[in-house]
């Protein structure tokens, strides 16, 4: 049998096969940043995955910078997951619950009034978001985090953790790429910070460095796992030796022996993100990007890392696993629907058994 479908540990993390869904923002929650009705449906129907990250998650009302996405800060919240995390359990899953403050790269028409847009810098991205109410948009101007600021955003993901198992997630992962907060941090062009969260690269890891430690003492190391992708120039931002930065974070957190690091494949042709994340890590590697499942097996049988994960193969493949287990061929899915309302291209994708009768038929 495939490697793929071996059980595996990852910390505390105990993973009945190697495939796992990637995080992947839907846009389905409530304009409130309450989980709905159609993502227990939705979480349900992928529950066959080794480990389910869900989307990117705010831990505060200022780390939400798009437009219906889930928030993990209030007892709403925190109820609404529950009854996602339950319905996965039920059918013999696992989740963990991907922490996302997206920084300057959001809109206040996304927030909450009186949230704010924070930053290490005040400099704006140029970059948009798309709100309801006005589409796409400017960022935000975002104000820069004093020192008393950076510690109280430090203590949201503390605090997001200890929400995340109230709410029967297994752990958090902590999102470092992309452009958001702890890569705004990371590169150097972001982050014009003098005290000790800017600077030398030791100085700008130390953002990230401390959010993990906090969430690793308030939930234990075990259960919180961190994503990188080295280079990623996404909503504008430029880390210019993206090696440097790489393994100044694991050298700074290996100590702490997290869970895991989920790296994904650097947009640099000459940068190997697995073979760099091999090296200055030890904790277990999820890698990601672009896998299907011959490439997901190859690399596992290579030693590449532990898992695979898979962000797009889960959007219209609910069954997924079984479909990579038997061979058989995988649905596309529509574009149109990523982030659009309710069901449709979003928890109404059969499963094989159900194809024939029910099949919306899209194409990627
Ligand atoms: C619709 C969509 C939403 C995504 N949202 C997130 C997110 O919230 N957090 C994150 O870390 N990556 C996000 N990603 C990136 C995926 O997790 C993944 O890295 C990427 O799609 C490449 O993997 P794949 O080739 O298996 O699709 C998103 C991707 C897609 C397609």
């Amino acid at each position: 049998m495939s490697i793929l479908f071996e059980p595996l540990r990852l910390g505390d993390l105990q993973l009945s096969n190697r495939i796992v869904m990637a995080p992947m923002t839907r846009s389905r929650a409530t304009h409130e940043a309450v989980p709905t009705a159609e993502m227990v449906d939705y979480y349900r129907q992928r529950a066959s995955a080794g480990l389910i990250i869900a989307e990117g998650t705010a831990p505060s009302a200022d780390g939400l910078g798009y437009c219906r996405t889930p928030g993990i800060f209030d007892s709403a919240q925190i109820a609404a997951w529950r009854q996602i995390t339950r319905a996965v359990s039920q059918a013999g899953g696992r989740m963990v619950l991907q922490l996302m403050h997206t920084g300057r790269v959001g809109s206040w028409r996304n927030k909450p009034a009186g949230a704010r847009t924070v930053a290490p810098g005040s400099q704006r991205a140029r970059a948009q978001v798309f709100s309801d109410q006005a589409g796409q948009v400017d960022t935000d101007e975002p104000r820069a985090l004093s020192l008393e600021g950076i510690g109280e955003v430090v203590e949201h993901y503390r605090r997001a953790a200890l929400n995340a198992r109230e709410a029967g997630f297994e752990g958090v992962e902590l999102h470092c790429t992309s452009g958001y907060l702890p890569m705004q941090f990371m590169a150097a062009a972001s982050n014009p910070r003098e005290d000790r969260y800017g600077g030398s690269v030791e100085h700008r890891v130390r953002f990230p460095a401390d959010v993990l430690t906090a969430m690793a003492s308030a939930i234990g190391a075990g259960r919180v796992g961190f994503r990188l992708c080295p280079g990623n120039p996404y909503n504008d931002i430029q880390d210019d030796d993206p090696v440097a930065t790489t393994a100044a974070l694991c050298r700074a957190v290996e100590p702490l022996g997290l869970a895991y690091l989920h790296i994904m494949r650097s947009p640099l042709a000459e940068l190997d993100a697995f073979a760099l994340a091999r090296q200055h890590s030890h904790s277990g590697l999820i890698l990601n990007d672009g896998f299907d499942g011959p490439s997901a097996q190859a690399a596992l049988e290579a030693g590449q890392g532990a898992a695979v994960s898979f962000a797009r193969h889960f959007i219209g493949n609910p069954d997924l696993v079984q479909r990579l287990r038997t061979g058989a061929a995988l649905a596309g899915f529509d574009r149109k629907t990523l982030y659009t309302t309710g069901p449709r291209g979003y928890s109404d994708y059969p499963n094989l058994a159900q194809a024939p009768a029910t099949s919306p038929c899209y194409r990627s």
